[in-house]
C-alpha cells in the first residue's frame, strides 16, 4: 500500500540520521506545548519560554491548549499525530499563511488544527528524541525547531508557526524571525 511504503521511507529517513533507533522516542498522551526561543537545543530552559500553542496551533502568550498525541489506526502503529479540541493538526492546510520571508520555507503553510482541512498524514508526524535535555516535539527529518516571525506581546496575538527550513542560501532561521522549539508538558488525562 502506498501510504505504508511512504511512511516506512519517512521513518527510515528519520532514523538514518541517528546513532541508533533507540534514540527515537514515542510519545502519546495529553499535554500543553510551551514555545522556547533559541538556537541551541541543549541550552534551552524554561526561561526561554515566549508563549505556548493555542487550540488552533498558533503561538500565543498564554492561551495554552491541551493537545493529544495519538496513534492513528490507519498507519500501522508507526505514526503519531497531534489533535486539539479544534481538530487534527497539520502543516498542509492551504488556507494558512505561508512563510514568505524564508528562502526554503516560502511554500510552507502554518501549523493549524481545525479539522476542516486536509487530513493529517505522515508529514505531520511527531516524536521526541532520547538524549534531548527535555521532551521537545520534533517533526519530519529530525527537525526539532520551528520558525515564527516574532514573539507574542499581548493576549490577542496569535502568531503562525512554520517548520524550520535551512540550506546553503539561508543557513539559519529566516532573517528577522525567531528559531523556537516545542516543549511537551504532559498533563494528566481526565
Ligand atoms: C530569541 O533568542 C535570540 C537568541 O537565540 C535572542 O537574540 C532574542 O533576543 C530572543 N528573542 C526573544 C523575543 O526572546
Ligand atoms: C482526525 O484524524 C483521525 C485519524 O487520522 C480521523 O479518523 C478523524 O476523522 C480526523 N478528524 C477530523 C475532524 O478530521
Ligand atoms: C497586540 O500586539 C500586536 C503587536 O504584536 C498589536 O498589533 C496589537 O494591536 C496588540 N493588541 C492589543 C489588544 O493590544
Amino acid at each position: 500500500m502506498k501510504q505504508t511504503t511512504m511512511l516506512s521511507a519517512s521513518l527510515g529517513l528519520a532514523l538514518a540520521g541517528l546513532v541508533n533507533a533507540a534514540e527515537f522516542i514515542d510519545v502519546v498522551g495529553k499535554g500543553t506545548v510551551a514555545v522556547l526561543n533559541g538556537t541551541d537545543i541543549d541550552k534551552l530552559t524554561l526561561a526561554d519560554r515566549i508563549g505556548c500553542l493555542n487550540a488552533n496551533g498558533a503561538l500565543t502568550l498564554d492561551d495554552c491548549a491541551v493537545f493529544t498525541i495519538y496513534e492513528p489506526e490507519e498507519y500501522d502503529g508507526l505514526l503519531r499525530l497531534m489533535t486539539t479540541e479544534a481538530g487534527n493538526c497539520t502543516f498542509q492546510d492551504e488556507t494558512q499563511p505561508t512563510n514568505v520571508d524564508s528562502i526554503y520555507g516560502k511554500g510552507d503553510h502554518a501549523w493549524s488544527c481545525d479539522g476542516e482541512h486536509p487530513q493529517a498524514d505522515i508529514y505531520d508526524g511527531v516524536y521526541t528524541l532520547n538524549g534531548l535535555k527535555m521532551p521537545f516535539v520534533c517533526n519530519g527529518d529530525i527537525n526539532c525547531f520551528y520558525d515564527v516571525k516574532k514573539a507574542p506581546k499581548n493576549k490577542t496575538d496569535a502568531i503562525p508557526v512554520w517548520q524550520f527550513r535551512w540550506g546553503s542560501q539561508q543557513r539559519g532561521i529566516t532573517p528577522g524571525h525567531l528559531q523556537v522549539a516545542w516543549l511537551w508538558q504532559p498533563v494528566k488525562s481526565t
